[in-house]
């Protein structure tokens, strides 16, 4: 039977291996979305990647093989592959979890550039097109050089403001808004252009346009706003291998780039909801959003505790709730915070954890790290289920947060963060703050928490201070 023998070709088994690729990536995203099943989804993600890694190097092994010129290339790919695969392995192997959202931004990067490389590939390799068919090639070539060139630099200065090498304050240039928008119709009215007539100084205008726009989107964008941008770079990274699916003639990195592309959207959207921002006016780079006013001073006295005093007031609370934050994931406080809560339990008290959605510096970082502690999932709270309870609260602890437990969100409207929903730990009758100094939170505002009356300040490392407190108790 010759006919189905030849349906057998290389491309065509790689086509039914994309599709069960892109299968697996939709079960490992469903699978993502709940701590049950997270496993399981990571797992999905690695066999489809697995399948379709193998499928794509097939079929280049098998139209090369033979050839010699092509054989240079493959084995140039199987270099670049085995360097490219051992910096990867290395890197994910040492990255510290206080360190994972710059590693993510420095990939999201990696993404764009090829998308930008994959872009002028496509410009200056020879076209078999004509008519319609080239001018759709065309407008390919030139949304794609430009959503990579976006996501490039947006995401090399998320890298650069989430390691601290550039200051998180937003850039605040006269005019923000309209560079913005000029620059999205300049980009309108040039795609327009290099469709009609598709010269190379236009693609190296759009190169140059989209790299600045980037820079500036990320730049205009504030330390409390951190997280949507993260999760917005990675939608548009997923936009940008769509882009260069369709410019390879790739189906399957259409489909991966367009559901990483719509997740991430999604999630930001769901971030910014959290956080009371306008999600058009985050990814616009901060569109309609008015410098602060308020230079976030404390004014007042602050109050130090001890840990063997702090001891005591958790031996007389009825009920206790902890607030982690970033401060927790730097000292690796969650085991004896665990251990903590462990022993109040034993006592009689009621102990609970609040959880911000942005604590932290990745999404769901202080339930990682309070899961790897084994703490019971039941005692874990939503911010929102629980900020009604710090009222009847006899004993708040804020274990290294900052930023998610500042009053001037919601008492202050000239603070960078006015109106991002924030812990109201302030409204318990003790609050008691571990951190190793006075300094600010990412966003860079003062707290005037640690001046309230309530609250008390327990300097130290954070995990230094709470075996302080367990060996007190
Ligand atoms: P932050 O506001 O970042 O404050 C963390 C606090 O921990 C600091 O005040 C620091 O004070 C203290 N700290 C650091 N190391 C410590 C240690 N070893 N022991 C004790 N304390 C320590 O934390 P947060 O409340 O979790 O807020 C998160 C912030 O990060 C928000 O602004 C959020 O928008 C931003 N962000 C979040 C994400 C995601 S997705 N979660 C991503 C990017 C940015 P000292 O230096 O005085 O000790």
């Amino acid at each position: 039977m010759p006919e189905t023998t030849a349906l057998l070709t290389p491309a065509s088994i790689a086509g039914a291996a994309y599709i069960v690729a892109a299968l697996l990536f939709i079960l490992s995203l469903a699978g993502l979305s709940k701590h049950e099943t997270a496993k399981a989804g990571v797992g999905y993600g690695i066999a489809g990647m697995a399948i379709a890694l193998l499928a794509t190097v097939g079929v280049v092994v098998s139209d090369a093989w033979g050839e010699p010129q092509a054989m240079l290339g493959l084995a140039l790919l199987v270099a670049a592959v085995l360097i490219g695969g051992a910096i990867g392995l290395w890197r994910a192997r040492v990255v510290a979890m206080t360190g994972m959202p710059e590693l993510i931004a420095l990939l999201h990067s990696f993404v764009g550039l090829a998308a930008v490389i994959v872009g002028w590939n496509g410009a200056l390799e020879a076209s078999d097109l004509s008519g319609a068919l080239l001018d759709i090639h065309h407008a390919e070539v030139f949304i794609g050089v430009f959503i990579g060139g976006v996501t490039f630099t947006g995401s090399i200065v998320a890298f650069l403001k989430l390691s601290a090498r550039m200051k998180s304050a937003p850039l605040m240039l006269p005019g923000k808004n309209a560079l913005n928008l000029g620059a999205l119709v300049a980009f309108v009215v040039l795609t327009a252009w290099y469709v009609v007539t598709p010269e190379l100084w236009l693609l190296v205008v759009v190169t140059a346009l989209a790299l600045a726009l980037g820079w500036h989107l990320v730049a205009s964008i504030g330390g409390g706003d951190m997280p949507v941008v993260i999760s917005m770079l990675n939608s548009y990274s997923g936009w940008a291998a769509a882009a260069a699916g369709f410019l390879l003639n790739n189906d399957l990195l259409i489909v991966t780039g367009a559901l990483v592309g719509s997740s991430g959207a999604y999630l930001s959207y769901i971030m910014c909801k959290a956080m009371n921002r306008s999600f058009i006016s985050v990814i616009a780079g901060g569109f309609g959003i008015a410098a602060p006013t308020s230079s976030g001073e404390v004014q007042g006295e602050t109050r130090e505790i001890r840990a063997e005093e702090a001891a005591e007031l958790l031996r007389d609370a009825t009920s206790v709730i902890i607030t982690p934050g970033y401060g927790m994931a730097v000292a690796q406080a969650q085991y004896p915070v665990a251990e903590l809560t462990a022993r109040l339990r034993e006592r009689g008290i009621g102990v609970r954890f609040g959880i911000h959605p942005v604590a932290g510096r990745l999404p769901g970082h202080m339930n990682v790290l309070l899961a790897e502690a084994k703490v019971p999932y039941d005692v874990v709270e939503e911010m929102d289920e629980i900020n009604d309870d710090f009222a009847e609260t006899s004993v708040v602890l804020v274990i290294g947060a900052n930023d998610t437990v500042n009053p001037a969100a919601s008492e202050d409207p000239g603070s960078p963060i006015a109106g991002m929903p924030v812990l109201r730990v302030w409204e318990a009758s003790n609050v008691i703050v571990f951190k190793r100094s006075m300094a600010a939170g990412y966003a860079g505002v003062a707290n005037p928490l640690f001046t309230r009356d309530n609250a008390q300040m327990l300097f130290g490392d954070a995990k230094d201070r709470v075996e302080d407190i367990l060996r007190a108790l």
